[in-house]
């Protein structure tokens, strides 16, 4: 008898029927219908029997010197907590053409020339095309085995046999698990994938990184469906047409989550850029109404990034709302606390807010920097070039305290800014020559950047 069931490809939730709507996740058009796990006579597991040897090849060949978990690429081992854990299990994800295959290929080849053994096993391209972008790269001498396989038997035995101390999967959605009855990128093709490498990882030593597609049309199984199975869960995220691309911790067993690290992606690979506010202030310059500079903490790391609001007149019934980089929820509770409390009315305007360079950001802290952005662009006025904002806002509009306004300071003095404006419960004075002006409420705020305004 042939079973099917439902399964939503995004979070990877069973379902009896099929429906539009994943009711677990609430992803649209994720849910696609799978043959059951196999009904006929058992299969052997892939243990129990052999594959066959892959055959290896080189960049070239060099003796590695003594193992060692750090690569040298400061803004990986950061993301990671300082280097890499042996036998953990690390997930990478991202919208495809990101520059996964990228970052981990220059990952590969600098943990490889810090002596540790790795091998690249692509199921998405020809062991040729990863010459020519090694050698593209520049890492054509570094040390990587490396081979195009989708078989996970094959490349289980493989890694027996070799016992690398670094492997990377790339990608998990193209392999295919000969004991498990349906297409790579199933739900159940991936979980079992993924099953089998992280125990398997862990029996051996070796670290494994899977490399998974962010999905959006449900076809092939998104990373969310093995996030819980892996120790370490990044995604690599960026703006198309933007160069910028940011590694972002989400979860981590070994290190702090939220952690980012940032690069640029250049004609000969990915470049780490170590200032990164630098970067995302870089094309500041004249004062213009609605911009204004955040001073965030991106896990253990300050950050200043630009807030950027524009109010128009709105032709629609319902207003347009749009949001990049920030939670859609949160805009809609501070115009909420900015009409209720302080009596700046958004009614009939159009409101779009953007943060730019491509960032995303989760802090609450960013409350107050949204609020100015928004006001300075409904009253055309633009704020003074020279300040930092930052602190939480309550429903009642009071400005709650954040944590680490130090570090946030020092960065915002290291990057020239003079003047900050922050929740009055911050217990700094002064730093590295910023003035900080304090404040407790919303309408105090106002009125101390805008003067009076006329709802
Ligand atoms: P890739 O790593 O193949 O993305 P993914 O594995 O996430 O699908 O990167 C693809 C893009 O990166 C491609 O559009 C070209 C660009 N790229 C560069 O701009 N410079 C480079 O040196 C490389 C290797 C890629
Ligand atoms: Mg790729």
């Amino acid at each position: 008898m042939s079973k099917t069931t439902f399964t939503c490809s995004a979070c990877g939730a069973g379902h009896k029927k099929w429906a539009g709507r994943c009711e677990t996740c609430g992803e649209w058009n994720s849910i696609v219908e799978e043959a059951a796990l196999s009904t006929g006579p058992k299969k052997k597991s892939l243990g129990a029997t052999k594959g066959r040897r892959i055959e290896l090849s080189d960049l070239t060949t060099k003796d590695p010197p003594l193992p060692r978990a750090i690569s040298g690429l400061d803004e990986f081992d950061r993301v990671l907590g300082g280097g890499l854990v042996p036998a953990s299990a690390i997930l990478v994800g991202g919208d495809p053409g990101i520059g996964k295959s990228t970052l981990l290929l220059q990952a590969a080849a600098a943990f490889a020339r810090k002596g540790l053994k790795s091998i690249y096993f692509s199921g998405e391209e020809a062991a040729s095309q990863i010459r020519m972008r090694a050698n593209r790269l520049g890492l054509s001498d570094a040390p990587v085995k490396l081979a195009a396989e989708t078989n996970l038997r094959d490349i289980l035995t493989t890694l027996d046999a070799e016992r690398p101390e670094f492997a990377i999967i790339d990608s998990i959605q193209t392999m295919w698990a000969d004991h498990v009855d349906s297409a790579p990128g199933s739900v159940s093709q991936v979980r079992a994938a993924a099953h089998e490498l992280t125990a398997f990882a862990k029996r051996r030593g070796i670290s494994v990184v899977l490399v998974g597609h962010v999905t959006k049309d449900g076809q092939i199984a998104g990373p969310r469906v093995i996030e819980h199975m892996v120790d370490t869960v990044l995604y690599f995220e960026g703006e198309r047409g933007h160069q910028f691309r940011i590694l972002r911790a989400v979860k981590n067993r070994f290190g702090p989550a939220d952690e980012i690290g940032v690069f640029e992606m250049t004609g000969a690979g990915l470049a780490e850029v170590t200032n990164p506010s630098a970067l995302f202030l870089s094309e500041r310059d004249a004062p213009a109404s609605g911009s204004v500079v955040f001073a965030g903490i991106e896990g253990t790391r300050p950050v200043l990034v630009e807030i950027q609001a524009l109010v128009a007149q709105s032709s629609l019934a319902t207003p347009r709302r749009n949001v990049v980089g920030w939670d859609s929820g949160r805009l809609a509770m501070i115009l909420a606390v900015l009409e209720a409390r302080c009596g700046v009315t958004f009614s009939g305007m159009d409101v779009y807010l953007n943060i730019a360079g491509g960032m995303r950001i989760s802090e609450p802290a960013a409350d107050l920097a949204v609020a100015a952005a928004l006001i300075s662009a409904r009253q055309d006025h633009a704020l003074p070039t020279d300040t930092v904002i930052f602190g939480e806002i309550s429903l009642s509009g009071a400005l709650r305290p954040i944590s680490q306004a130090e570090a946030r300071l020092k960065e915002a003095a290291k990057l020239g800014f003079s003047a900050a404006l922050a929740p009055s419960s911050i217990k700094t004075e002064t730093s590295g020559g910023i003035t900080i002006k304090k404040l407790s409420d919303l309408n105090d705020f106002i009125v101390e950047v805008f003067g009076n305004i006329e709802a």
